[in-house]
């Protein structure tokens, strides 16, 4: 029988304390990644805890009332189909970006704060996923229809199609980003999950069903829908501060012409959001239609593009200020009326 092997001296360092300065988003050699504290990168601590303070579950939402809304005969053809379009969207997006955060983004951030932020946002993509499956077995929808429409719906196909090639990209064995050009891809993956993802292709979507919900329609939904965009908006601003931190240690990343491919992706996103937006909703509904859609995928285009540094593309107005006044839940009165819990003790969050 063998013994156990003891840690050998090397292993047991008390000489070399590190100082946080040394602490590095990538490639860091210095600082494992086990070490929490002390605390260089606040900012990915900040968002931590206000991701814990939102937790919510789906099945704290009632349901009653959409079950009897899908069953009756309020809603029309137009109308089912938008909801229909964006369930089979989020929820196989949320397992595509949950998947992405496990097993492509988390390996190569090499910082123990950031590392946890990473593994609170991978929970909540798992409750966002459990969100549609709730929904799904409550309305009694065909699941096959809802989770296959990813492959089977072109505008949706095409919208994550656009960011599987990504995930691909940096689970390539061979994958480091230990050169400039592995780096570049590895921010290339942060732009284009949490910036184009989560940041631009959530949010027709969210306008879209918000507004079932600002019509006293399928509010269960909407509330989900509510808890979902509070949280998606930490995520993209963590990813916002994870892209613009790297790019701060690593400034020799940020070329110009990384920079205008950056941008060229970010079109790229909004031309397949808006086939996307048409598709759902090809003869306009609820005040609702295609050339509103566009300037507001603009608008948000360019306030994400602003966000990392990059000059806005388009200078849209937003057609849809009212989206900014759901964003901000701590002034809605009636937002947790529904609620069991209330999870949100205090404390502002930074909206975008
Ligand atoms: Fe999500
Ligand atoms: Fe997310």
């Amino acid at each position: 029988m063998t013994q156990p092997t003891l840690p050998t001296a090397a292993a047991i360092n008390t000489s070399n304390r590190f100082s946080a300065s040394d602490k590095r988003l990538i490639n860091c050699n210095q600082v494992d990644v086990n070490q929490l504290m002390p605390l260089k990168y606040h900012w990915a601590w900040e968002h931590y805890n206000n991701g814990c303070a939102n937790h919510w579950m789906p099945t704290e939402v009632p349901m009653t009332k959409d079950i009897e809304t899908w069953r009756g005969n309020q809603l029309t053809e137009a109308e089912r189909r938008v909801i229909m379009r964006n369930l089979g969207f989020f929820s196989t997006a949320e397992s595509l970006v949950g998947n992405n955060l496990v097993l492509a983004i988390f390996k190569h951030v090499t910082n123990a704060e950031c590392r946890q932020y990473l593994l609170r946002q991978a929970f909540e993509e798992a409750v966002h996923s459990h969100t549609f499956l709730y929904v799904v077995d409550s309305l009694g929808l065909d699941e096959g229809e809802v989770f296959n429409m990813y492959h089977e719906v072109p505008s949706i196909a095409r919208k994550d199609a656009f960011e599987t090639e990504l995930t691909a990209e940096v689970m390539d064995p061979n994958f480091s980003t230990a050169t400039d050009e592995g780096a570049q891809a590895f921010l290339k993956n942060l732009i284009g999950y949490y910036l184009i993802m989560e940041g631009v292709f959530f949010y027709t979507g969210f306008v879209m069903m918000l507004s079932f919900h600002r019509r006293n329609l399928m509010t269960g939904i909407g509330e989900q829908f509510q808890y979902i965009l509070r949280d998606e908006t930490i995520h993209l601003n963590f990813g916002i501060d994870l892209i613009n931190g790297i790019k701060a240690e690593n400034p020799q990343l940020w070329t110009p012409e990384f920079q205008q491919a950056m941008i060229d992706r970010v079109k790229q996103a909004v031309e397949l959001e808006l086939d996307y937006a048409a598709d759902c909703l090809p003869n306009g509904i609820m005040g609702l239609n295609e050339d509103l859609f566009r300037d507001y995928v603009q608008h948000i285009a360019d306030r994400r593009l602003e966000r990392i540094g990059l000059p806005m593309q388009y200078g849209s107005t937003n057609p849809f200020p009212w989206m900014s006044e759901t964003m901000d839940l701590a002034k809605e009165k009636n937002f947790f009326e529904t609620r069991v819990t209330e999870y949100q003790a205090a404390g502002s969050l930074n909206w975008d």
